[in-house]
């Protein structure tokens, strides 16, 4: 194996570094014992910018026109190669994005003893060998909330699981109580001590799980975890997000027994550990990065035809989208769904607010809250999910956006036009939304914290540029 020049990457996160090294067919491996990771690039956790962080730099350019293919999702992927602890083989991922999550999510899954390995672009062959280590150590648990993904699966496959507990966000606190609430009543027992999670059952058993609300991710584990519990799990206000259904598809395609796939009630009937066989599964297109390819259109002009965008994942979005004034087209070609998006002329100002699946996704807002920025008239935006996710307010008002917050709503007084101004990303939506507004912008947006972006964001500056935006991404 030899170290690749220019396709190593280095992602410098607050506590890692990850080389990523190229074998010779191009295949991409990590330095701990040949796995695959993805080809990303971050820069460094500091929040200002320092040598070696790489920035993006965004002109008003005019019409966007052309075609973007819509990545696979990235709150997709990370469930599915979690969801490979639960069967020994090899499981194939494909559509799957080129972002570091994915790479950061590899090394958790090495930790615990999975193999990983990419045979082409898009593609990951993931190994289980049986033979697991159930811990999750804080320095890979601090850098993604997904890691919190693999407790049902190691919970249920191993009996015992040590993780460290997950941090809050940038944008507030993200609490795990129904993942234990739900675990518990399956008969799990927890610990916390030294900033550890530690639960154990030597076989879980079938619940009623209820939730207050319907969690994402609390879903995700309790699903996992009643594949192999004893008997009948029926989870009441699940969530019902496409990526939910995507894991369930995967899991059935395993063998899992799983009834109401997309409804509020989920119900798992136990299998006996060690029946699960792997599958091969496409990861879902992600909704939040063809979201983001619409609300560049919007601001910018012009047409777009996004293939594998899936309009049926985006109905509440698409609605407010057009109420706005942009027009979208589904399409099909060849068997592949895609949306047609256009627009011609001012945004409108409409009330928007956000609401777990098939609400407005929390993840779109801060798009949403750039196209107002532009928008004729005035408009009141809610958050319904994280109170707390308004800090890129504060750089949207730089750029000269006339934005208030209090508490969790945000008023939004369109503006005819942004000015550029150095601004920084503070997680991976935010980021986006710094982009799109550049595109709105007069003069130069030149965007740091890119790391965030790249987290999430399939090669987003290729993909604009490709259709138009004048657009760069600076290596230091
Ligand atoms: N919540 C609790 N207790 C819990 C779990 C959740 O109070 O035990 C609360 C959260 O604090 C929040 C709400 O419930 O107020 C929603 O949380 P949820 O569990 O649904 O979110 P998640 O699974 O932690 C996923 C996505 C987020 C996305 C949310 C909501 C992943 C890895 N993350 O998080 O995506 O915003 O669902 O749709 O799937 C992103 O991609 O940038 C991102 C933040």
């Amino acid at each position: 194996m030899e170290q690749a020049g220019p396709g190593v990457a280095e992602i410098v996160g607050t506590a890692v570094a990850v080389d990523l090294m190229s074998s010779h067919d191009g295949a991409l491996t990590s330095r701990h014992g040949g796995s695959i990771l993805l080809p990303v690039s971050a820069g460094p956790g500091s929040e200002s910018r320092v040598d070696g962080e790489p920035i993006i730099t965004v002109r008003r350019a005019g019409d966007l026109s052309g075609r973007v293919m819509v990545p696979g999702a990235k709150n997709s992927v990370l469930k599915l190669m979690a969801a490979c602890l639960l069967a020994d083989g090899t499981s194939e991922i494909s559509n799957v994005p080129r972002i570091a999550d994915v790479s950061i999510m590899s090394e958790l899954l090495e930790a615990i003893g999975l193999r990983l390995e990419s045979p082409e672009t898009g593609v990951l062959r993931v190994t289980n060998p049986g033979d697991l280590t159930p811990v999750a150590p804080y320095e890979l648990v601090e850098r993604i909330r997904a890691s919190i993904n693999v407790l049902g699966p190691l919970l249920t496959r191993c009996g015992h699981v040590r993780l460290s507990l997950p941090g809050g966000d940038d944008f507030g606190a993200r609490p795990i109580d129904m993942h234990i609430a739900g675990l518990e009543a399956m008969g799990a027992e927890f610990k916390v001590s030294h900033g550890y999670l530690e639960a154990r059952a030597d076989r879980l058993h079938g619940a009623e799980v209820v939730f207050d609300f319907p969690s994402v991710g609390a879903t995700e584990n309790i699903l996992t975890a009643a594949v192999f519990a004893d008997g009948v799990t029926r989870i009441d206000n699940a969530a019902r997000e496409p990526e939910v259904v995507d894991l369930c598809r995967f899991l059935v395609a395993m063998g899992a027994d799983i009834e109401g796939v997309g409804t509020a009630t989920l119900t798992v009937r136990g299998v006996e550990r060690g029946s699960l066989r792997p599958a091969t599964h496409r990861t879902v297109p992600d909704r939040v990065q063809a979201a983001t390819y619409i609300a560049a259109v919007a601001v910018a002009g012009g047409e777009l035809e996004m293939v594998d965008a899936h309009a049926n994942h985006m109905d509440m979005l698409l609605a407010r989208c057009r109420d706005m004034g942009v027009d979208l087209e589904p399409f099909t070609t060849d068997g592949v769904e895609g949306l047609r998006v256009s627009c011609s002329q001012r945004l409108r100002a409409t009330d928007v607010q956000t609401l777990p699946y098939p609400g407005i996704a929390t993840d779109y807002k801060p798009l949403i809250i750039t196209m107002l920025s532009v928008a004729d008239g005035v408009a009141i935006v809610t958050e319904n999910l994280y109170p707390g996710r308004f800090r890129y307010v504060e750089e949207l008002i730089r750029l000269g956006a006339d934005i208030r917050t209090d508490g969790h709503h945000a008023v939004v007084r369109g503006q005819p036009r942004l000015s550029g101004a150095p601004v920084r990303a503070h997680d991976i939506r935010a980021g986006a939304a710094m982009v799109v507004a550049g595109l709105a912008a007069e003069g130069t947006t030149t965007i740091s914290g890119v790391r965030h972006i790249d987290r999430g964001y399939d090669d987003l500056v290729g993909r604009l540029a490709a259709v138009g935006a004048d657009i760069t991404r600076v290596e230091d």
